[in-house]
């Protein structure tokens, strides 16, 4: 009876696959079933899943940001198959918040996000259980919304500051911006969605960003373009990274075998996907065998060219296969693959929050003399600049995010008890609302760098008369840039003219009545400060802030949070100063094809410090409204083995609370390798301190620490000899060093012999 029962169920289960072509012979995507799914996909199915589902085309090109219908405005997405249980994921831009459209067709909610603050302003934070907090409320929201994968962080190197993506960076130094995205990611991936690292490597500057071949050392490579994303990877194990559209020594990034497998994978250890930047690389085929896994945004010819290299040989079908399993072992991990009921009400408020409270603590006063700040509470403020009123919360692009509403300094000093002159917001108002009118805006998405709405320059006598009713002036300084442009030098980098005049004005009619005139820089990149900053008594960089923008502003203003941030990036004098200017954007220079990166490991600090370039500002260097005492630095033994702890006390010598970043240089013996003259080997930040309270800080030197990349026998070696902790409050500002010694020369990992230029580089030395 019993066998009778199982013949019949057998037959029927066989007439039902018979019945349908396509079946999958009841194969459901599962952890255990990857391997048979795999086996049941025919190759059309995997040429599907391995290239996104396109773009929507509207008019004369792209609607970038239109995945399907599920969440509006996602930039891409992964194909569903009913027939194996396989979802469609949903990925999402963008480094600064989620940038999805705020609006649907047929639909009253609205899907506002947070702009959280940009990446420069994040890194200047050196503090990475905050940036862990921001990715913890950011990872919430891409959830809520329905979003699988956020198409972040930026993980590039400051290494010019013409890039008009600097914003969404972190660091012109690698260990930063390793340090400060493993902690995003972490942040970002605790809540079971995946982060997307990119743009995968050397993808440093906008001009012709999508065929532009960066040519860089092996050594250049290893130490400061690719180390930033080798933390990432050991440490956060991010789901994904996007390949960058660049090539690298002459082979696109996502066509590069070296990179995406013998570097990714068999040395760092990557277990999850990588996909193209949009319409990044060549040939699809290429992509396939060097395991750049996805294509995005994909479309029907990419699955083609797939189909079509799997046919006539060029690809070997194992390979394809590879890289379907590694996306259906993604899709497993996502909230879509476990039908995560998304409310698409993220807690935007409290989010807000966590934005204004992370950008406050991370903005950095770069000037204060005479206890300019804080202020009081009452202070009456002459308010100049249009960036007052018209705040520029973060960047365009991919990088930019729709926001409800956004808080502008204005609104902020006013929120904070901080009374500001009526006449001037009222002339500034009519002033934007008239070139608001003049100048409409065209679609919500602005790429490069956007028109600015020129600066205002008030009469003489409303200057006068804000002198005589008011106790400072405050002058806000504003710049904005984004994906697909470069910044340009004059009128950017610098000053306009008219800048520099309405400054000068300020100043004199502010300074002749013996009072101060106070500088916001509200940036997204290094500008040039030497030519004006006399003329101010404080300045505060607030970088660009985010959605709660202004409220950032006045709680720093205010005294309610200390400043404690500290700029991981040069400010030069000039914009010549830094080596990377005599090769940025590239050759030829009306269409340049090729960047050689001259400078090297010679990038930022590593350049100013070691070639004797003054800097206004350093690497490392910002004040607080407090003073901090080093002493009783001590190291865990004089001769190296295996690591050395070193342990610093910080005291807060000031009447306020306080907390200070310190940072730990280690100055390397140089013997067959030429070293920059200092390098950041460490970084930690007190918690706040009251004044008189002190601090022992810890930190761990590794033997990693002390290798630099030697590329005749491609291999980390530590040399011999004796070598200088430093422990700085900039990198300029050096408070306390102790030497140890290790004796004998060490291999500490030998790697493989890749991203080998093609073509000779004169690089910088110090010989
Ligand atoms: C950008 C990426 C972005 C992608 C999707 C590209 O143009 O370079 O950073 O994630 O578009 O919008």
């Amino acid at each position: 009876m019993k066998r009778g029962f199982s013949l019949l169920l057998l037959l029927i289960c066989s007439i039902l696959a018979n019945a349908q072509p396509n079946s999958s012979n009841g194969v459901r995507l599962s952890k255990s079933t990857i391997n048979d799914v795999v086996a049941a996909m025919n190759l059309e199915e995997k040429a599907n899943l391995v290239v996104g589902t396109g773009l929507r085309f509207e008019g004369s090109g792209p609607v970038i940001g239109e995945a399907d219908g599920k969440v509006a405005g996602a930039a891409g997405n992964t194909m569903n198959f009913n027939r194996f249980g396989i979802p469609g994921t949903v990925l999402a831009d963008g480094p600064a918040g989620v940038r999805i459209d705020p609006t649907r067709k047929n639909d009253t909610k609205t899907y506002y996000a947070t702009a959280w603050p940009v990446g420069t302003l994040l890194a200047s934070s050196w503090d990475t259980t905050l940036v862990r907090n921001v990715g913890v409320a950011f990872g919430n929201e891409i959830k809520e919304y329905g979003v699988d994968v956020i198409l972040a962080p930026g993980m590039n190197i400051l290494r010019d500051p013409l890039n008009g993506r600097n914003f969404e960076y972190y660091s012109e130094d690698p260990l930063v911006t390793g340090w400060i995205g493993t902690a995003m990611v972490k942040g970002i991936q605790s809540n079971g969605v995946g982060s997307s690292v990119k743009h995968f490597a050397a993808n440093n500057q906008e001009t012709k960003r999508n065929s532009i071949d960066a040519v860089v050392s092996e050594r250049a490579l290893r130490e400061i373009y690719l180390k930033g994303f080798e933390l990432v990877v050991k440490n956060a194990q991010p789901w994904t990274i996007m390949s960058s559209y660049n090539k690298i020594n002459g082979i696109f990034t996502s066509e590069n075998k070296d990179l995406l497998t013998s570097i990714l994978r068999d040395e760092w250890g990557f277990k999850g996907i990588v996909m193209t930047d949009w319409y990044g690389g060549r040939d699809a085929v290429a992509q396939m065998i060097v395991g750049n896994d996805l294509i995005e945004p994909g479309g029907k010819s990419k699955s083609q060219n797939i189909i079509d290299g799997v046919k006539n040989g060029t690809l070997d079908e194992k390979l394809l296969d590879r890289n379907v399993t590694r996306i259906l072992e993604f899709i497993l991990k996502t909230p879509s693959y476990s039908k995560y009921n998304y409310t698409d009400k993220p807690d935007l408020k409290a989010h807000a929050q966590v934005a204004r409270n992370a950008a406050a603590e991370s903005m950095v006063l770069l000037k204060n003399n005479g206890n300019a700040l804080p202020l009081k509470m009452g202070t009456k403020v002459a308010l100049f600049g249009v960036g007052s009123y018209q705040t520029v919360i973060g960047g365009t692009g991919s990088g930019q995010v729709n926001v409800a509403y956004s808080v502008n300094i204005a609104e902020g000093l006013n929120d904070a008890g901080l009374v500001i002159q009526p006449e001037l917001l009222k002339q500034y108002a009519n002033y934007i609302k008239e070139d608001k009118l003049a100048h409409p805006k065209k679609g919500s998405l602005t790429l490069g760098t956007p028109r600015m709405i020129p600066e205002y320059f008030p009469s003489n006598e409303t200057i006068e008369s804000a002198v005589n009713s008011c106790d400072v002036a405050v002058f806000t300084l504003s710049r904005n840039s984004g994906e697909g442009a470069d910044r340009k030098v004059t009128d950017d980098f610098n000053l306009t003219e008219n800048e520099q005049l309405i400054i000068k004005a300020i100043a004199q009619s502010f300074h002749q009545k013996g009072k101060k005139l106070i500088i916001i820089l509200n940036i997204g990149g290094v500008i040039e400060t030497v030519s004006w900053h006399d003329q101010a008594d404080a300045v505060l960089l607030a970088w660009q802030p985010g959605i709660e923008a202004g409220n950032s502003v006045a709680d720093v203003l205010s005294g309610l949070v200390n400043p404690s941030g500290k700029i991981a990036v040069t400010f030069p004098v000039k914009y010549t100063d830094g080596f990377s200017s005599k090769n940025f954007p590239g050759l030829p220079v009306e269409n340049p094809t090729q960047v050689k990166y001259e400078e090297g490991v010679y990038v930022g600090y590593r350049y100013f410090s070691s070639f004797g370039v003054k800097p206004v500002y350093p690497f490392g260097f910002g004040l607080s409204y407090t003073q901090f005492a080093y002493s009783n630095l001590k190291l865990s033994s004089d001769k190296f083995n295996k690591k050395i702890t070193a342990t610093v006390v910080v005291k807060n010598t000031g009447k306020v609370p306080g907390k200070e970043v310190v940072q730990l240089y280690l100055s390397a013996p140089v013997k067959s390798i030429d070293k920059p003259k200092l390098e950041l080997k460490g970084f930690a930040k007190t918690g706040l301190l009251k004044p008189g309270e002190s601090q022992t800080l810890t930190f761990n030197i590794d033997v990693r620490s002390l290798a630099s990349f030697n590329t005749e026998v491609s291999s980390w070696v530590a040399d011999a000899g004796n070598y200088t902790v430093k422990i700085g409050a900039s990198v300029d500002d050096i408070k306390l060093t102790k030497s140890f010694t290790l004796e004998n020369d060490l291999e500490v990992e030998r790697v493989h012999k890749a991203l080998v230029p093609q073509i000779k580089i004169d690089e910088l030395t110090k010989k």
